[in-house]
């Protein structure tokens, strides 16, 4: 139940109630070159689109206005990379440098207010940079995670058919050099799309080739544009305009481009970095994710900078880079406010420090609050997080979709009684409900599909990226009037919602989201596998883990254990090393129902040990023991029928 000192329940119920108003006033913390009439329209779109006819330009409000209002000498970004052995500081002031240097050289490569630019790159200040400068002339970026495969990288590209692509020689993992160039050359090999042009940051780690007449050295570029006086200044685009494309997974292995725009997410973020965060500019906020994903997108880089905050940019890991002490290091280093990151990175520390010996080593007064997102933060990691820290975790939960939280815990308008196992209470302008099968809503306390009433508040996705037919497919048609999220859950009967798990086959591994259906296509396209299911099997440090059954072809007399390992080779060569694709396991058949369909569920709950029933319509229900058969041959405890 809210306390009384929060403002909560009366800011909620005027998001819904008067959200024209709402959103409104909220859309006064950013600067806009012109102010439309309205805040929303109905009639526009597929739902409605929020602040049609409004001006502005993001780059503006996460840069220069913060120059020009005084802050030019303040940090905005602390780099911070144990893998490279690197630091550097980037005030405001050399922000708006960098980002316009940069913005200028995309001009002279030909890039134009909404041409598409994809960005392939290592956690540096030159891909913040990129993104910036991409925002400041109006340009779109799609930025792809490091960690995917060139397979990948390739059907991003196809799909954003890119102008120019940015890119490093190198990304740097605790055990690997990772050369980004060559991945980019067979994505770029693969795709039928093809960049005029491929700008290059040569890290001192790798020195890249370069391809003639395509490919552009980063830094040689800068120093021209410099010598030369040529910058580009913010250009003001459509509240509506997009801002980017972040590819996510879907249920197939054609990945979804989920479209930002520009005026409601600046809105929306810039509203939860007080009313959700409760930081105040100038403040340090860091965001341990990646700029690959969507946290890394809203919380390493647009929300902190519109916020006037100083964001932190770490290319590291929990644990290993070089200790468990190494996030303690960072919050003592640069004194942050709060911390934002995955329960999988608390798990990975609490496994290497069990007793949390390293916090001692640091001064973590800075720290406030700890936020938790990506994936369920199980009650273990969240006391064992609580006690040793003692700052209140806070977990909320979001999507790549959505671009901001839905439901959390809004500390900045008085903290609610936090209900560990909860992630919260919806955030403004969400009205979240818990539909049956018929799409009803049911009571508390009871399961069923979570549903967010339409339209969906500023910041979310308007449609995916030149498909609006698949949109409304994957998120609308389900149940009329509202946007499947596909996680199922409950609320309780204070309004706190739970998150139990995702109703399609995606899931979520070391809180990186990926797609079973998606590895099915890899495996199915091993020249021995005649069939295979995918499914996410428990793991105590990434949540969640993909394991792949096969049935070989008829004919095929090849040892299964060398099969075996090729596919999981070909998932990393295909997907990446991301997927953490380890465990393949040939079966003689898969257990399905008399219709044909594969029992992903069962096998899953076979997996993981849980209890589970005999479904009424299996085909036949010994493939369900040669499964338990087999994963415990594998030393995977079984459980069996009830
Ligand atoms: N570029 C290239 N490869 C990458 C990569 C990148 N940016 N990020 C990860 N990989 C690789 C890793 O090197 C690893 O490869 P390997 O199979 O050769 O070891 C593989 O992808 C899996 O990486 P990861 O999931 O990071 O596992 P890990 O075992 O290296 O580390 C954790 C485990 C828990 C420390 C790590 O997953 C973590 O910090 N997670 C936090 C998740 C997070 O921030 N999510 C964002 C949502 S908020
Ligand atoms: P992504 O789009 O990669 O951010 O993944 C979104 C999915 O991650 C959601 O649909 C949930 O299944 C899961 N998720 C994110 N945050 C949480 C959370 N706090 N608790 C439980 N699941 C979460």
């Amino acid at each position: 139940m809210p306390g009384p000192a929060s403002r909560y329940p009366d800011m909620h119920a005027r998001s819904i109630r008067d959200s024209e108003g709402f959103w409104r006033d909220a859309a006064g913390a950013i600067d806009w070159t012109s102010e439309g009439e309205r805040t929303f329209d109905a009639s526009q779109g597929i739902y409605g689109r929020w602040f049609p006819g409004w001006t502005t330009n993001v780059c503006h409000n996460a840069v220069d206005r913060h120059v020009d209002s005084g802050r030019g000498a303040q940090p905005a970004m602390f780099y911070d990379s144990p893998v490279a052995g690197a630091k550097r500081t980037v005030t405001y002031a050399e922000l708006k440098d960098e980002v316009s240097l940069l913005a200028g050289v995309l001009r002279e490569l030909g890039v134009d207010k909404g041409d598409r630019v994809v960005i392939y790159m290592p956690m540096i200040p030159e891909a913040v940079f990129a993104m910036l400068a991409c925002a400041r002339i109006g340009a779109v970026h799609s930025v792809v995670f490091g960690g995917f495969a060139a397979a990948e990288l390739a059907s991003r590209i196809e799909d954003a058919q890119p102008k120019v692509v940015l890119s490093a020689s190198c990304g740097i993992e605790p055990s690997r050099v990772v050369h980004y160039k060559p991945l980019l050359d067979l994505a770029l090999t693969m795709a039928k799309h093809k960049p005029d042009a491929c700008l290059i940051f040569q890290r001192p780690q790798i020195e890249a080739r370069l391809v003639a007449d395509r490919d552009h050295d980063w830094a040689a570029r800068r120093e021209q544009a410099r010598a030369a006086g040529t910058r580009a200044d913010c250009v003001p685009v459509e509240a509506t305009d997009p801002l980017y494309i972040l590819y996510t997974s879907g249920t197939t292995g054609k990945p979804k481009g989920v479209v930002r725009d520009s005026g409601g997410y600046m809105v929306a973020l810039r509203w939860s970095m007080e009313g959700l965060y409760d930081v105040r500019p100038g403040e340090v906020y860091w965001s341990a994710s990646d700029i690959g994903w969507v946290v890394g997108h809203s919380y390493i880089v647009y929300a902190p900078l519109l916020a006037g905050c100083t964001t932190v940019l770490y290319e590291g890991k929990p644990v290993g880079t070089p200790d468990a002490g190494a996030f303690w290091r960072v919050i003592e280093e640069y004194r942050v406010a709060v911390l934002f990151t995955a329960p999988t990175a608390l798990r990975a520390i609490k496994k290497e420090d069990p007793e949390g010996r390293l916090m001692g080593d640091y001064d973590r007064s800075s720290l406030r609050t700890l936020f938790l997102a990506g994936e369920r933060a199980d009650p273990d990691t969240v006391e064992w997080a609580k006690a040793r820290l003692g700052v209140p975790v806070v977990d909320h939960w979001w999507q790549t979709e959505t671009g901001w939280a839905i439901a959390g815990n809004p500390v900045g308008l008085g903290a609610l009684p936090i209900r560990v196992g909860s992630t919260g209470v919806p955030m403004p302008g969400y009205q979240v409900d818990i539909l049956d099968e018929g799409g009803h809503p049911v009571g508390p306390d009871r399961m069923g599909s979570i549903a967010i009433k339409l339209p969906l508040p500023p910041g979310c996705l308007p449609t995916l990226w030149r498909q609006d037919e698949r949109f409304r497919e994957s998120y609308l048609v389900d149940f009329p009037g509202y946007y499947k999220t596909a996680d199922a859950g409950f609320t309780d009967a204070n309004g706190q919602l739970f998150i139990m798990g995702r109703t399609d086959d995606i899931i979520n591994v070391a809180g990186h989201r990926l797609s079973t259906g998606g590895m099915e296509e890899v495996l199915a396209a091993h020249a021995d596998v005649a069939e295979c299911a995918v499914i996410g099997i428990h793991d105590e440090l990434k949540g969640e883990v993909p394991c792949g059954f096969v049935v070989l072809k008829a004919g095929v007399f090849r040892s299964p254990a060398d099969i075996e390992a090729e596919i999981v080779a070909l998932v990393r060569e295909r997907i990446g090393p991301v997927a953490a694709f380890r465990l393949a396991i040939t079966v003689n058949r898969l257990p399905k129902t008399r219709s044909g369909k594969i029992l992903r569920g069962t096998m899953k709950k076979i997996a993981d040990a849980e209890p589970w029933n005999m479904p009424a319509t299996i085909d036949d229900p010994a493939a369900l023991d040669e499964i338990a058969l087999a994963l415990g041959a594998r030393g995977f405890a079984k459980v069996t029928a009830a």
